[in-house]
C-alpha cells in the first residue's frame, strides 16, 4: 500500500502542529502537576475548531476527514497526552455516536453544539464491574409511559471529560433478560437533576484529563434522547469504540514522537566521556529503532483512519493500530527516559511524563488483550 497525505491534509497537519507547539506545549508540565486541564486551553481548543474536525459543516463541524482528526490528536499528544484524549473522547466516542446513529432532530439539538465549539461531550459505558466485559452493564433505564421519559439509575466510572462536559452518551440496560441486545444508548444532559460527578480520579498518567465516576440517580431523560432503537446500544458502543481506538492509537503515536523528540534534543546537548552522547553509535541505533517503530505504528493509524474515511471495514485495522501504537508508545517512552539517564527520571525534563501517560493507551478504549480478541476474531481463528 502506498500512502501519502494530501496537500490539504499536510496543511491541516501544519496548522495543528503550530497550535500544539505554541499553545499546548508550554502548559503540559503545569497541567500535569495541577492534575487539571487549563481552562484557557479548553476554550482555545473550542475556538480553533478542534471539537468538530470530522463532522459535516451543515451541523457546524469543520467538514474534515477522520484522518485529519487523527493528525490533530497526534500533534496535540506530542505535547500533552491529556489534551489528546480530551479531544479524542469528545470526537470519536461522544460525537460519532450521535453523528452515526442520531436522528436529524438529535443532530440539530446535540451534535451542533458539540461540534461547533459550544460544548464538550463524554461517553458513559464502563462501570465499576463492567470494563472489558462491556456487556455486563448494571445501569438501568426504565421507560415511564406517563411522561415519555426513561429513568436512569446506576454509575459509570472513568468517564473522560465529565467535569466540564455538557452531554454524555450513556449506555444502560432497558431489558436485562436480553444481554447485549438489552442495552440502549441515551444522550444525557449532565446538568439534569440526579447526575452527580465525583472528583477527578487520581491517576498515574494523563493526570490533567478529567476522569470521574458519574452517578445517575433517578435521572429523567426524554425518550426523544434515545439513540436508535431500544436494544441497539451495545452495537452503537462497539462501533464508536472501533473509531475511538484509531484516535487513541493516534494519541499513542503522538506520545511516542513527543518522548523521542525530547530525548533527541537531550542527547545532542548532554556530554559524557568528552563528547555529546549522540555521537555514540549505541545512541544513534537506539534512536533509529525508536523512529522506525513510530513510523510503522503511524502508518497503521493512517491506514485505519483512511479505511474509515473510505467507508471500508476498519474495526480490525483500528485494533491493530491501537495494539501496535500503544506498545510503541510505552517502549519508546521507556527508552527515551533511559537515554536521558537520571535526568529522564526528573519531572523537570518531562520524559517521565510521557512514560506515565503512555501506559493508559494499552488499557483504555479496550485493553491490548481485547484488541487481540478483535483481531483474531476477524481472522476467524476459531
Ligand atoms: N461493531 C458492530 N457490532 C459489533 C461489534 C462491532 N465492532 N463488535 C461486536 N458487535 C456485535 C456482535 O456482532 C454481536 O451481535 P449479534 O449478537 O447480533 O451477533 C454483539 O455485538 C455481541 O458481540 P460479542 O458476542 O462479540 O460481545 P462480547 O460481549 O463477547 O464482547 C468485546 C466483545 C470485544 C470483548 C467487547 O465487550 C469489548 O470491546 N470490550 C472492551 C470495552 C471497551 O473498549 N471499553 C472501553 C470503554 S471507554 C473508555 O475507555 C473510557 C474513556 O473515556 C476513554
Amino acid at each position: 500500500m502506498f500512502f501519502k497525505l494530501t496537500g490539504e491534509q499536510s496543511l491541516n497537519q501544519e496548522r495543528y502542529r503550530a497550535f500544539a507547539q505554541k499553545v499546548v506545549k508550554p502548559l503540559g508540565e503545569m497541567m500535569d502537576e495541577n492534575e487539571k486541564m487549563d481552562e484557557g486551553l479548553l476554550v482555545a481548543l473550542k475556538k480553533e475548531g478542534f471539537l468538530g474536525i470530522p463532522f459535516a459543516e451543515k451541523y457546524g463541524g469543520v467538514g474534515g476527514t477522520y484522518l485529519d482528526y487523527c493528525l490533530a490528536v497526534e500533534e496535540l499528544s506530542k505535547c500533552d497526552g491529556s489534551t489528546g484524549v480530551t479531544i479524542s473522547v469528545h470526537t470519536s466516542l461522544c460525537c460519532s455516536c450521535i453523528d452515526s446513529f442520531g436522528t436529524e432532530d438529535q443532530k440539530e439539538k446535540f451534535l451542533r453544539p458539540l461540534v461547533n465549539g459550544t460544548s464538550y461531550g463524554c461517553f458513559g459505558l464502563t462501570e465499576p464491574n463492567a470494563g472489558s466485559d462491556a456487556a455486563g452493564q448494571q445501569t438501568e433505564a426504565v421507560y415511564d409511559e406517563s411522561t415519555d421519559e426513561y429513568v436512569i439509575n446506576g454509575s459509570k466510572i472513568f468517564t473522560t471529560n465529565a467535569e466540564f462536559a455538557d452531554y454524555c452518551v450513556v449506555f444502560a440496560m432497558t431489558n436485562k433478560e436480553l444481554g447485549t441486545k438489552g442495552i440502549s444508548a441515551f444522550i444525557v444532559d449532565l446538568h439534569t437533576n440526579g447526575v452527580k460527578i465525583s472528583p477527578n480520579i487520581r491517576r498515574m498518567g494523563i493526570r490533567a484529563a478529567s476522569n470521574c465516576e458519574v452517578f445517575y440517580e433517578n435521572v429523567r431523560v426524554p425518550a426523544a434522547n434515545r439513540l436508535s432503537d431500544e436494544g441497539n446500544g451495545f452495537k452503537i458502543a462497539m462501533k464508536a469504540l472501533d473509531g475511538g481506538r484509531i484516535g487513541i492509537a493516534a494519541q499513542a503515536v503522538g506520545l511516542a514522537q513527543g518522548a523521542l523528540d525530547i530525548a533527541l534534543a537531550y542527547v545532542k546537548e548532554r556530554k559524557q566521556f568528552g563528547r555529546p552522547i549522540a555521537a555514540f553509535q549505541t545512541t544513534q541505533f537506539k534512536l533509529a529503532q525508536m523512529q522506525t517503530e513510530i513510523d510503522a505504528a503511524r502508518l497503521l493509524v493512517y491506514r485505519a483512519a483512511t479505511s474509515k474515511d473510505d467507508g471500508e471495514v476498519y474495526g480490525p485495522q483500528a485494533a491493530m493500530a491501537k495494539l501496535k501504537a500503544s506498545a510503541v508508545a510505552n517502549d519508546v517512552a521507556r527508552e527515551a527516559v533511559q537515554l536521558m539517564g537520571g535526568y529522564g527520571y526528573c519531572r523537570e525534563y518531562q520524559g517521565e511524563r510521557f512514560l506515565r501517560d503512555a501506559k493508559i493507551t494499552e488499557i483504555y478504549e479496550g485493553t491490548s488483550e481485547v484488541m487481540k480478541m478483535v483481531i483474531s476474531g476477524a481472522m476467524k481463528v476459531k
